[in-house]
């Protein structure tokens, strides 16, 4: 199938069953419901989740199985975003198109859709189950999400990135990492683990998405500040306006997209192993590369 058309069936699929995941709920808490909807339904690329199925369909094609992981990682996803964007973080009003979460509903209630989507995301894997995911499997990818998500991943990289000064490369590289990269690793870990790789597979799988998940977020510095605010769906300038430390403010444009050639280069190179069955994370990273928004 070509690229296109995995990507839009897939996103698809995706976002079909967020919604069902996450109904809507006349209940006393039905401006919670409203405010986790607004998030996560909204037309974000999907690219965690998207890398959880190429990584499973490496070896397996059934995708039925691999969907409640995709979607739990793009609740996390969205929950981040919800919490970065608040006054006391980056302080944006856009976001995917759209006023950002406490714009509409409020900070407390921004605080508390966050918080449920997080719980949504590792309810909605433990309450599936199948036969042909063994429980040691399931568990091993609660264990990848979780510490991903966590103080030694993506919350981690955040505080680094508030509340560390320290203006290198080594240390730009690791906050990156854990911001952006933890995520993006344990998309393609709990793919390949769902999917039977042998542990000489999910390193190699693991070196594919570090160097993809840094080739990321040097991206999404890029964009910060060379992306057309309406195309992009979030402010330009963001980082600018609140003095992040980011590729582009450390070494300039042009070195910045030669790393992000470099590390896209790599990426792919790390695929090397899988022949042809690699093509479709092959794809994804060529896709990220030339990414507008
Ligand atoms: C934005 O992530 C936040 C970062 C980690 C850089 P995405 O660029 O994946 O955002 P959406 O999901 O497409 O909106
Ligand atoms: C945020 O990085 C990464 C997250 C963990 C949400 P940014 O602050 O650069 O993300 P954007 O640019 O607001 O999407
Ligand atoms: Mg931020
Ligand atoms: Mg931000
Ligand atoms: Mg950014």
């Amino acid at each position: 199938m070509d690229f296109k058309k995995w990507m839009t069936e897939n996103t698809k699929n995706i976002d079909s069953q967020l919604n069902q995941y996450l109904p809507e709920k006349n209940a006393k808490q039905i401006d919670l419901y409203k405010s986790m909807r607004y998030s996560l339904l909204s037309s974000g690329k999907r690219i965690r989740p998207l890398l959880t199925i190429a990584s499973y369909e490496l070896y397996r094609q059934d995708t039925r199985l691999v969907m409640p992981f995709a979607c739990a990682l793009e609740m996390v996803h969205a929950y981040s975003l919800i919490h970065d964007d608040l006054p006391a973080m980056d302080n944006d009003a856009l976001r995917r198109g759209k006023p950002t979460n406490h714009i509409v509903f409020g900070e407390a209630m921004a605080i508390l859709a966050g918080d449920a989507l997080l719980n949504k995301a590792f309810e909605t894997v433990l309450n599936f189950s199948d036969s042909s995911i063994a429980p040691e499997q399931k568990l091993q990818c609660m264990q990848l999400l979780a510490s991903a998500s966590g103080s030694e991943g993506m919350i981690g990289g955040q505080v680094v990135d508030m509340f560390v000064n320290e203006k290198t490369q080594s240390e730009l590289e690791y906050r990156h990492r854990l911001k952006t990269g933890a995520l993006i690793i344990s998309a393609c870990q709990i793919g390949a683990t769902l999917g039977g790789a042998t542990h000489h597979e999910l390193n190699l799988l693991t070196d594919f998405a570090q160097y993809l998940g840094l080739a990321f977020q040097i991206k999404d510095d890029i964009l910060d500040c060379t992306a057309n605010e309406e195309e992009l769906g979030k402010p330009i300038n963001s980082d600018q306006k609140n003095d992040k430390l980011t590729y582009v403010s450390l070494l300039g444009l042009e070195e910045s997209e030669n790393l992000l050639n470099e590390y896209t280069k790599k990426a792919v190179r790390s695929l090397h192993y899988f022949g042809s069955r690699g093509n479709r994370l092959n794809e994804i990273a060529l896709y990220l590369l030339e990414r507008k928004k």
